[in-house]
This record gives structure tokens, sequence and C-alpha cells, in this order.
């Protein structure tokens, strides 16, 4: 009962945004490296709204921040939580689940970054806290809505593909505590919570989940040689998915700065072999089937290819406006990223046991 009446007041604080044709105030938590990428992103897509807070702990990194981006600093969190109808937790890892659950109790929309928590527990509290209050709710796993993924997962269903069998996920780039990331909390643990697995290969597995099906069951493998305490900088993981097919991921930070995140995808259908490659988002995408034809779609041609395939548009960020506007559920939200988080779990206890067999429960 509690609940329902609570989204039911959620609902009426939407409606109102909506239904007045008011812009959607929007704060920040965080004024860092993704924040700065959010805000960018907002702006592109065009969405008509209004700047609200920004706090930051540094705060020459809120100034820098809402001089670029028109937000108005404030001297703390409760301030921009009192600013705004929808914010984004943009803060390093270990605040997310307290940031989170203070927007909740005012019944914000909340944008929270990816991993949502340290931990699978808070995250599945954290998810449970978002679907009992009816908040919009949207976490940053952004290669759901990446023209590339979209075109490989269409190329797996189509009938001419056959059966989905294998896949190679390879991810690395330089460690990101130096370079372009400008911060070291990627080192802590009590911040970070640990290594390439959760801060990084979160994507990865999430990916894996949307091209190739659930998961049935994981061994895993992590080493660590920067020596940074509990962040593994190297891992690997077999996968069994509950469609039979099976598959590798392999994690890696080193040290060679000419090699930013970058991935590269296999996918193996009984009748047509699949490659991302290249960037993220625009591709190429490569694929040659039985008849020994071969094919690839990159840039402008893959967006338009994949235009009907998603649900809302191409920015992430202008479909968190869209939804937390019109008080809808957004995607992909809190619960995609426990589905995430619950696989990267079973990687770490996996691991600390030596790579046995872990069987993947769904929630
Ligand atoms: N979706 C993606 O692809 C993606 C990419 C990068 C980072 N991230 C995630 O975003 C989060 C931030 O990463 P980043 O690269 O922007 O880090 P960053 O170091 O650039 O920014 C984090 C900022 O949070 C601030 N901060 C820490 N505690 C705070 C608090 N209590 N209140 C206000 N500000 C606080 C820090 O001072 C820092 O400026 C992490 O969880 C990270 O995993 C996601």
């Amino acid at each position: 009962m509690e609940s329902l009446a609570r989204h039911a007041d959620t609902r009426q604080r939407s409606d109102t945004v909506a239904a007045m044709g008011e812009q959607l105030r929007i704060g920040f938590l965080g004024a860092g490296l993704i924040a700065t990428y959010h805000s960018k992103s907002l702006r592109r897509s065009g969405a008509d709204i209004c700047r609200a807070g920004v706090y930051d702990t540094d705060v020459q990194r809120a100034e820098v921040f809402a001089e670029a981006s028109g937000h108005s600093v404030m001297q703390s969190e409760d301030e921009v939580l009192e600013s705004c109808d929808a914010v984004y937790v943009c803060t390093w890892t270990s605040e997310h689940p307290r940031q989170i659950e203070k927007a909740v109790a005012r019944r914000l929309a909340v944008f929270c970054e990816k991993p949502l928590a340290l931990d699978l527990e808070t995250a599945q509290r954290m998810a449970r806290m978002v679907a009992e209050s009816g908040v919009v709710n949207q976490v940053g796993l952004v290669l759901r809505r990446s023209p590339a993924y979209l075109w490989a997962r269409h190329l797996i269903d189509d009938d001419v593909a056959g059966m989905v069998m294998g896949v190679v996920f390879r991810d690395d780039q330089f460690i990101p505590i130096q370079g372009h990331y400008g911060s070291t909390w990627r080192g802590d643990r009590d911040l970070a919570g640990s290594g390439t697995l959760l801060e990084h290969s979160i994507h990865d597995v999430d990916m894996l989940r949307f091209l190739v099906g659930e998961v049935a069951d994981i061994s895993a493998h992590t080493t660590n040689f920067h020596g940074h305490d509990g962040i593994e900088d190297v891992a690997t993981a077999t996968l069994r998915f509950a469609n039979g097919a099976l598959g590798t991921l392999a994690s890696i930070w080193h040290d060679n700065l000419g090699r930013p995140s970058l991935r590269r995808v296999e996918v193996f259908c009984a009748h047509r072999h699949i490659v991302i490659t290249g960037d993220d988002w625009y591709g190429p995408v490569r694929w040659s089937d039985t008849d020994g034809t071969s094919h690839s779609l990159a840039g402008q041609e893959l967006v338009d290819g994949v235009a009907s395939m998603r649900d809302g548009g191409e920015n992430p960020d202008g479909e968190f406006v869209r939804c937390a506007t019109a008080g809808i559920p957004a995607t992909p939200d809190f619960a995609d990223a426990v589905e995430a988080h619950r696989l990267i779990d079973a990687m770490y206890r996996s691991a600390a046991e030596n790579g046995r067999s872990i069987r993947v429960a769904r929630g």
C-alpha cells in the first residue's frame, strides 16, 4: 500500500512537469569526466531542459563544469537535490547508493552511472528502491543504444544466421588512473570496489547478454600486475549461455597509452560470422555468410540501419529527459544493471575459487 501511494505521488510530480509544459530541471552530483560527457550529450540531444545545480566535493571541478554547461554551483548535494526534478549521479562508484537513496526519497528521476554500487547486494537493494518508489530510473550502460551493437544483434537474430554458437569478446584499455581520466580513484578499492571487471567490463557482460542471451554459468580468473590492492587488471571468463552457446571474455588494463578503450567482438553463428570492431558506436560491423558474401556497415549507414530497431532515440540523455518529463519508464534501467552486476559477481566468486564453475541464478 505504502509503495503504491508513493508511486501515485511520483506520477503526480512527473505529470506536473509534462502537463504544465515546464522544462525538466536537471541537477548533477559529480562534475568529472562522465558528468561532462552527459552534459555535452544533453546539449547535442536538443532537449529543452533547465540546467539546475551541480555539486562536486572538488569545487574547482564544479566551477569548470558550471562555466561550460550553464549549471549553477551549489554548496552541498542537498541543495542540488532541492534544485531539480531529475539528477545525474556521476560521482565515483562508492557514493552512488547513498546519493541515489537521497534522490529517491525526494522522488526525483535518477540517472545513475554504472556500476550502480560496489557489490551485487547493494545494487539489488537500489533496484528494489527505485521500483517500489516508481521513480524514472536509467543507468549508464550506454552500449544498449549503440548502432553497432544493435546492428550486430539484428544480424544474430536473422534466420539466415542460424543458431548462435560462440562469442569472443576482448576489451582492453590503459589502466584508467592516468591519461585523459584525470583522476586516480579507480586504483582505490574503497572507491571503485575492484578493477577492470566491475569498473569497465560491466558494459561487456551487459552486451554479452544483449547479443547472445542469458548466461547459465561462468568460470573466471583474475590477476593483478599493477599491485593496487583489490584492483584486478586482467580477467578472463568462460560463459555458458542458456541457449547452449559458449563465450569468452578477456578484459585487460595495461599501460599502452596508445590504446584507450578498445573492444573487438566476434560472434559465430552456424551460417554467419559477425565482427564488431573499431568504434563502439559507429563500427564498422562486418559479417560474412555461408554463401561466401561479406558485408560491412559503419557510421551513418549503421545509424540509419538501426533507426527502427531501438526503443526511442539514439541519444541516451535525450531519452532520459523524454522519459523523466513524461513520467514513463526509461531504459536501460536499474533492473538491467542488476543483471550485469549478477554476472560480474559470479565472475569474482569464481575467480576467488580458482575458476570454479558458478551457476548464475536469475533474480
Ligand atoms: N558509462 C560509462 O561509460 C562511464 C564512463 C566513465 C565513468 N563512468 C562511471 O561514472 C562514475 C564517475 O566516473 P568519472 O570518470 O566521471 O570520474 P571522475 O573522477 O572524472 O569524476 C568523479 C567526480 O565525483 C566527485 N565526487 C566524489 N565524491 C563526491 C560526492 N560525495 N559528492 C559530489 N562529488 C563527488 C569527484 O570529486 C570527481 O570530480 C564512476 O562510477 C564510473 O564508473 C561510466
